[in-house]
C-alpha cells in the first residue's frame, strides 16, 4: 500500500491528501493548530508541527512512508521541515520511494509578461523568491542523498472553493487594480491535486514542473468575469498608481509572466479540469450544494 506524508495538510496539501487518500492511500501529515485544522473527519491522520520543534513520532511515521510530500513556505532560516528532519530523514526513510515539493513561479523573477517554462533561468526578485530557491537546492540535496527522485512543483496563483473572486466579491473585498502589462497564471487547487496524482504514477527520475492554467490574464479581467457570472457590476477600476495595498500585493504587482503548462500537459497526460479562470470561476458558482461552491 502506498503511503503519503504530507507536511502542510493546508488547502493544496488537503486536496493532494483527500484525492489520494479516496485512491487507497494511506494519508498523514501536520498542521500546526489540529484545534483549527479542517480535516478532522476525513480520517487523515494529522499531528502537530509548528516549525518549531520537530514532529512528534517523526521517525515511526517516515520508516513507513512511500511518498514525501511538503507544501510548506521556507523562512528566513530555511526549510522548517528539513530544520528539523534532517537526521531522521536520513536515518528512517528507507521505504521512500519519491519526494514532492510545492514551490512558486515567483522563483522565475519577473519576464515583462513574456512567456517561460521550466527550462527558463531562475532570477528570484525578492526575499521570499530567494528563500524559496534556496528551499528547493535543499531538498534537491536531500533527496539526492536518500537517493530518492524529487519533483518539484511550482505553482501559479492558487484557487477554489473558498479561496476565489466570488468570495471576494461577496464579501465586498475584491478590487480591480490595473497595472497595464500585469498578467499571471492561476491553478484550481483540484488541478494541483490532478498534478501531483499523475506524478507519482509515472515512473520518472524527478523533474520539476510548472503547474498553472492555459490561460495567463490580467487580474482586473478574472474579477470583471467573476462578477459576470455573479450577475453584478464589476467593483470599479482602480490605476495601479493609486491603488492602497498590503507589501505583499505590491510584491505580487512587481512582476508578470506567462507560464507555459505544456510539461504537465505532454509529460504527465494531466487534463486540466479547470484550464482558465473562465472554467474555475463558472464552476465554482455552481449552485449551492454542489461540492465546488465558493
Ligand atoms: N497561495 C498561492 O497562490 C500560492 C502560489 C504559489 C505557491 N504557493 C505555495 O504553495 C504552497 C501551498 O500553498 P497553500 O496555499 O496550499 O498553503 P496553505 O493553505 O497556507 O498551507 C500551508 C500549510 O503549511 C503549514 N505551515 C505554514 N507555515 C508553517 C511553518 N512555519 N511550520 C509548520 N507548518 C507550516 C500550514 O499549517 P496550518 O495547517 O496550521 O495552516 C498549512 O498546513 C505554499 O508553500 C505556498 O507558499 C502558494
Amino acid at each position: 500500500m502506498k503511503s503519503l506524508i504530507c507536511f502542510g495538510l493546508g488547502y493544496s496539501g488537503m486536496a493532494v491528501a483527500r484525492r489520494l487518500s479516496s485512491k487507497g492511500w494511506q494519508v498523514s501529515g501536520t498542521t500546526r493548530d489540529l484545534a483549527t485544522w479542517e480535516g478532522g473527519k476525513t480520517g487523515i491522520l494529522c499531528a502537530t508541527f509548528t516549525g518549531t520543534s520537530p514532529m512528534h513520532g517523526f521517525a515511526e511515521r517516515i520508516s513507513s512512508a512511500t511518498h514525501l510530500l511538503t507544501t510548506i513556505a521556507p523562512g528566513p532560516d530555511g526549510d522548517p521541515v528539513l530544520n528539523h528532519h534532517r537526521e531522521a530523514l536520513l536515518g528512517h526513510a528507507g521505504r521512500l520511494e519519491r519526494i514532492a515539493y510545492l514551490s512558486t513561479t515567483a522563483v522565475y523573477g519577473d519576464h515583462g509578461g513574456g512567456w517561460i517554462d521550466e527550462t527558463t533561468l531562475l532570477a528570484p526578485g525578492t526575499a521570499r523568491a530567494r528563500q524559496r530557491v534556496a528551499a528547493e537546492d535543499a531538498w534537491r540535496e536531500m533527496a539526492g542523498n536518500l537517493g530518492v527522485p524529487l519533483d518539484i512543483f511550482r505553482l501559479s496563483g492558487i484557487y477554489g472553493p473558498g479561496r476565489n473572486q466570488l468570495v471576494a466579491l461577496g464579501a465586498g473585498t475584491a478590487k480591480r487594480i490595473n497595472k497595464p502589462g500585469h498578467v499571471f497564471n492561476r491553478i484550481h487547487v483540484e488541478d494541483i491535486a490532478t498534478t501531483l496524482a499523475a506524478a507519482f504514477a509515472t515512473a520518472a527520475p524527478g523533474a520539476v514542473y510548472n503547474v498553472a492554467d492555459n490561460e495567463p490574464a490580467p487580474p482586473q479581467e478574472v474579477v470583471g468575469f467573476a462578477a459576470e457570472v455573479l450577475g453584478m457590476p464589476p467593483p470599479p477600476e482602480i490605476a495601479f498608481a493609486d491603488a492602497e495595498m498590503s507589501p505583499m500585493a505590491r510584491e505580487f504587482y512587481s512582476e508578470s509572466k506567462r507560464v507555459s503548462n505544456r510539461a504537465i500537459i505532454d509529460h504527465l497526460g494531466v487534463k486540466l479540469a479547470y484550464p482558465t479562470y473562465r472554467e474555475g470561476l463558472t464552476a465554482l458558482a455552481a449552485p449551492l450544494g454542489t461540492k465546488d461552491k465558493p
